[in-house]
């Protein structure tokens, strides 16, 4: 965990309205061998399998191909991860729930992976009841008793009645999930699940980096090909696009970004989303060498060169919240 303020960054983070296009590119790539890799036969009945020194789901069910790991790796940096964005937002959310929270609420975390927000919200808002659910069963061991989790494949439905929860919140699943399942099978439930006059809130990136140098740009030219190859990663506006075809039974506030700035110039926080996003990238390893056809020594050497370009220009990329609230009539 990294242990500086909000003050130490030096880095005014502020909404912009800038966002991000993607262009498609014209060739088609399948990136189905890292997953064959984990769903062979003989590991029918394990969890998870380990291939190339890091642990993998291995659940048939899940029906979105979900690549990264999951285990303690990955585990430590979605907690720095979570850390870093309450500093660059300013709080762990960005509805206007506090004064719900502080008396009495229900929320539920969509795809809460390792429970970082949950546990950290649940201490914040002691009378607060907060549910975590996720495919991956990675929770954690020790958690406030205002706080559970649920394994559960969120493609099958919500499991909860109509109306249960005050504050719905969703991060980072957008990016590892295919944009046309999420918006055909979880969209209305998110929506379901919310009570009259409650809000979702939806925190992703906006993947590219802007103005990139040489390397960034070979890893935006990456992204750009994993897109195509069906794994999609919506950007800020279609998430809110999506949310307006339900008008009759939401609300939609303008999207909230924030341009996030790496390596050494942007100070501590820059130098922490440097770690966090180097991270990012060893856990997607594989798919790296698979997609971009090189080696693993060209990949490490790659890292190697993305971080001295982090260090010598001012790389940025933005990250959304969506805040939508449900009717109340
Ligand atoms: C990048 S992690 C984000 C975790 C957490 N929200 C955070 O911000 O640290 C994406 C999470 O989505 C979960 N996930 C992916 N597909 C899912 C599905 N079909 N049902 C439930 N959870 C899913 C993964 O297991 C993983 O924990």
């Amino acid at each position: 965990m990294f242990d500086f303020s909000d003050t130490d960054s030096g880095i005014s983070y502020e909404s912009t309205e800038d966002e991000i296009e993607i262009n498609t590119p014209t060739y088609s790539l399948s990136i189905t061998d890292p997953i064959e890799a984990v769903m062979k036969p003989e590991n029918i009945l394990e969890n998870f399998v380990e291939v190339g020194g890091r642990r993998y789901l291995n659940d048939v069910t899940v029906k979105n191909y979900y690549y990264l790991p999951s285990d303690q790796k990955e585990v430590e940096r979605t907690y720095d991860r979570n850390h870093i964005d309450k500093i660059i937002w300013g709080g762990n959310y960005s509805a206007p729930v506090s004064d719900k929270l502080s008396l009495g609420a229900s929320v539920l975390d969509v795809g809460c992976g390792a429970g970082a927000w949950i546990t950290n919200m649940a201490s914040e808002y002691p009378v607060s009841v907060f549910v975590g659910i996720d495919i991956a069963p990675l929770f954690p061991e020790n958690y406030p008793p205002n706080a559970a989790f649920i394994k559960c494949n969120i493609l099958d439905g919500l499991p909860f009645p109509d109306n249960t929860f005050d504050f719905v919140r969703q991060a980072f699943v957008i990016i590892c999930m295919n944009w046309q399942l999420w918006k055909e099978k979880v969209v209305e439930e998110l929506i379901r699940v919310t009570k009259p006059g409650g809000y979702i809130e939806i925190m992703d990136t906006n993947g590219a980096f802007i103005n990139p140098g040489i390397v960034s740009k070979k890893i935006n030219n990456f992204w750009e090909r994993f897109y195509k190859a069906g794994i999609n990663r919506a950007s800020g506006t279609d998430v809110i696009e999506t949310f307006n075809e339900f008008k009759d039974k939401v609300i939609v506030a303008p999207i909230e970004l924030r341009t996030l700035y790496y390596g050494k110039k942007a100070g501590r926080v820059g130098e922490a989303l440097l770690k966090i996003i180097l991270g990012a990238y060893r856990a997607m390893k594989i798919i790296f060498i698979h997609i971009m056809r090189i080696t693993e020594e060209e990949f490490e050497q790659m890292l190697i060169d993305f971080e001295k370009e982090c260090n010598e220009i001012m790389l940025s990329k933005t990250r959304y919240r969506a805040i939508i609230q449900k009717r109340s009539g």
